[in-house]
């Protein structure tokens, strides 16, 4: 509904929404492109292109969401905080797909319930910035927005937005997708297989050799559907996954160039990605994301930070999903350790008694950057593993379900979070400390949380 108005009454209308009605709010965050026709003749070769995913796919997502919404599943959400365009190979893709997979199979068997496998993958390329501007040493230059946007090099020709890299994000978010499908298909999913990589981490490592039991009842259920003649290599259930996509919808242009009538319904999807979400500085109810969000059908989320009040969260429920679609909106919360016991219980129970079917998700990594003493920015795997025992704690209180987890982590052995099994120290992190934006736990400390948030979930059953 907007409002119009005319002579002295204030006449309610509702405006019908399409691809560009977003277009007539303000939008935070997008790139100033310096040349509109440059920027307008790629966004129509992006149109002209295939979809990357089909809206068929994003409906199955829902559904499995709508499960995770029932408390019948749970989802993982993770991959980088921003991908590069310069780390874009076989290896790295196979490696982020395979730490997603190994937290998955712990997961599952923890929480004794499907795991629902998201990437934060083949999209995420855009970066909301606190300022427009990055000023070092007297120079002011525009600031890094993402590889869909300029370059990081703190270089003038390298911060000038150039439209060539909206297409080099979808070709390389197509290329990665094909891969993506090709190996949670081509028997690298196997159970038996991650579950093998899984019992290595235990072996090899100090943090995993206190997760031995854990793995091993693990081992045992294998072993036992194995004896039972469920062979892994054999049951498509047990040698595949599905891996869903999704990225910060950011650079809305690029959205709408990517967003089709499916045929089958007449409804409209952002095929970019199965999934989208709007992060905590773009989510103004009248602004251009929500704007966006609310007509595409995809399932969707939404960031909620810890100024969030319970009347705005409602407000993004009825904008985002007026009809209650279970599944069709995550709510993923970032409130910071400290902040979380005090600032979740009234949105969970506001949500709740509207009867508002979300999935609650817990980012336990935004809220929780700090600067090290020696001046990096990072995050401490005990602060993480705090904010989601109190992400759980405060859903057993309320009578929720505590719908799952998004977390930033890359396979390398990058040294950007501080502790784990491995111990990464203030003096560790200049070591390996490779990101483009937020802070990534490692392989070894993404492992190590989805053992910690297997504790969690066993003690809480
Ligand atoms: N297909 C099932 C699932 O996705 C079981 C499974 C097979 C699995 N390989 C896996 C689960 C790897 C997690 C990780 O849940
Ligand atoms: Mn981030």
């Amino acid at each position: 509904m907007g409002q119009l108005r005319g002579g002295c009454e204030t006449v309610a209308v509702t405006i019908t929404w399409n691809p560009t009605t977003w277009r007539d709010r303000p939008a935070g965050q997008q790139p100033d492109w310096p040349d509109s026709g440059a920027v307008e003749t790629t966004l129509k070769t992006i149109a002209s292109y295939p979809p990357l995913v089909f809206a068929g796919e994003a409906r199955d997502l829902l559904s499995e969401l709508g499960r995770v919404a029932r408390g019948e599943a749970f989802l993982l959400q993770a991959g980088d905080c921003a991908e590069s365009f310069d780390a874009f190979n076989a290896n790295s893709i196979r490696e982020r797909l395979k730490v997603i997979l190994q937290m998955a199979v712990v997961l599952t068997y923890s929480a004794g319930v499907p795991v629902v496998k998201v990437g934060r993958i083949a999209g995420q390329f855009a970066k909301p910035r606190s300022a427009d501007t990055e000023t070092v040493d007297g120079v002011t230059l525009p600031s890094f927005r993402g590889h869909i946007v300029n370059d990081i090099a703190f270089d003038p020709a390298a911060r000038v937005p150039d439209p060539r890299r909206l297409e080099q994000a979808y070709h390389q978010s197509a290329a990665t997708l094909n891969l993506v499908r090709a190996f949670t298909r081509g028997g690298f999913a196997d159970l038996g297989r991650v579950h093998q990589w899984n019992q290595e981490f235990v072996a090899a490592s100090p943090e995993g050799a206190r997760y031995n039991a854990l793995a091993g009842e693990i081992e045992r259920a294998v072993r036992f559907m194995t004896a039972c003649g469920l062979d892994t290599a054999s049951v498509p259930s047990l040698h595949e996954v599905t891996v869903y996509t999704s990225h910060e919808a950011l650079i809305l242009a690029y959205e709408e160039a990517l967003t089709r009538q499916d045929s089958l319904t007449g409804d409209h999807y952002d095929c970019s990605a199965h999934m989208l979400w709007i992060g905590e500085r773009t989510r103004e109810l009248d602004g251009a994301h929500v704007e966006f969000f609310r007509g595409i059908r995809n399932p969707v989320g939404c960031k909620i930070g810890p100024t969030a009040t319970p009347d705005e969260v409602l407000a993004l429920c009825e904008s985002l999903n007026p009809d209650r679609i279970p599944g069709r909106l995550t709510l993923i919360v970032r409130m910071g350790k400290d902040r979380i016991a005090e600032g979740l219980p009234p949105l969970l129970e506001a949500v709740r008694d509207a009867g508002h079917p979300v999935v609650w998700s817990c980012d336990p990594m935004h809220g929780n950057t700090f600067t090290s003493a020696s001046g990096r920015k990072t995050r401490h795997l005990e602060d993480i593993v705090a904010e989601i025992a109190g992400f759980f704690a405060a859903h057993h209180a309320a009578g929720t379900w505590p719908g799952g987890l998004h977390v930033e982590l890359t396979s390398d052995d990058v040294t950007e979070c501080m502790g784990g099994g491995s111990a990464v120290s203030d003096d560790d992190l200049p070591l390996r400390y490779e990101t483009m934006c937020d802070p990534r736990l490692n392989g070894r400390q993404s492992l190590d949380l989805a053992f910690r948030v297997a504790e969690l979930l066993q003690s809480s059953h």
